[in-house]
């Protein structure tokens, strides 16, 4: 029997100006995206924006439906949409925000697990990891890669058996 443990680590800032004025940059624009959310139902508005190879920036947010399935986070629609316009520019950044009464959540919103699932395939599928900015009002956090919040994965290797 052999007890295991994993480490993540993560950043955190308690103001922006300590960020490079790009990272600045795209937390403005994530949370530009998310106050155009479309979030009838839980009044939750997510805002994404990534950065791609040869400085491509795009933005997204969530995009609910009556039949609440349906719907799709704002991390998913925003790596999608990149990969399916860029399909062959890595992600290299992508910040993360939410307006809720029109406030900037206070506490950052770490993405779920299906977002973290999409954003781990696109690291392995670019061979590339990506930085992950959750931006809040009390604290924005900086994780290097998807494996700082989903450590134990499953991803092709498992798939095919390795
Ligand atoms: N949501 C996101 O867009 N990203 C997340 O990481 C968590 C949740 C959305 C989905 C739904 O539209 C709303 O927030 C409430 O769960």
């Amino acid at each position: 029997m052999n007890k295991k443990e994993i480490k993540s680590n993560f950043i955190e800032y308690h103001t922006t100006d300590k960020l490079s004025e790009k990272t600045q940059n795209l937390l403005s624009r994530a949370k530009e995206a998310a106050s155009r959310a479309y979030a009838p139902y839980s009044k939750f508005q997510v805002g994404a924006a990534v950065i791609l190879e040869h400085n491509i920036i795009l933005e997204a947010n969530n995009q609910e439906n009556a039949a609440y399935p349906s719907g799709l986070c704002a991390e998913r629609v925003a790596i999608f949409y990149a990969n399916s316009k860029y399909p062959d520019s890595a992600v290299l950044s992508i910040a993360v925000t939410a307006i809720r009464d029109n406030k900037l959540v206070k506490e950052p919103i770490p993405p779920c697990g299906s977002c973290l699932q999409v954003l781990l395939e696109t690291e392995r599928r670019f061979n590339n990891k990506i930085d992950i900015y959750l931006y809040a009002e009390n604290k924005i956090i900086h994780a290097r890669g998807v494996e700082q919040f989903l450590p134990y994965n499953f991803d092709i290797k498992s798939l095919r058996g390795d």
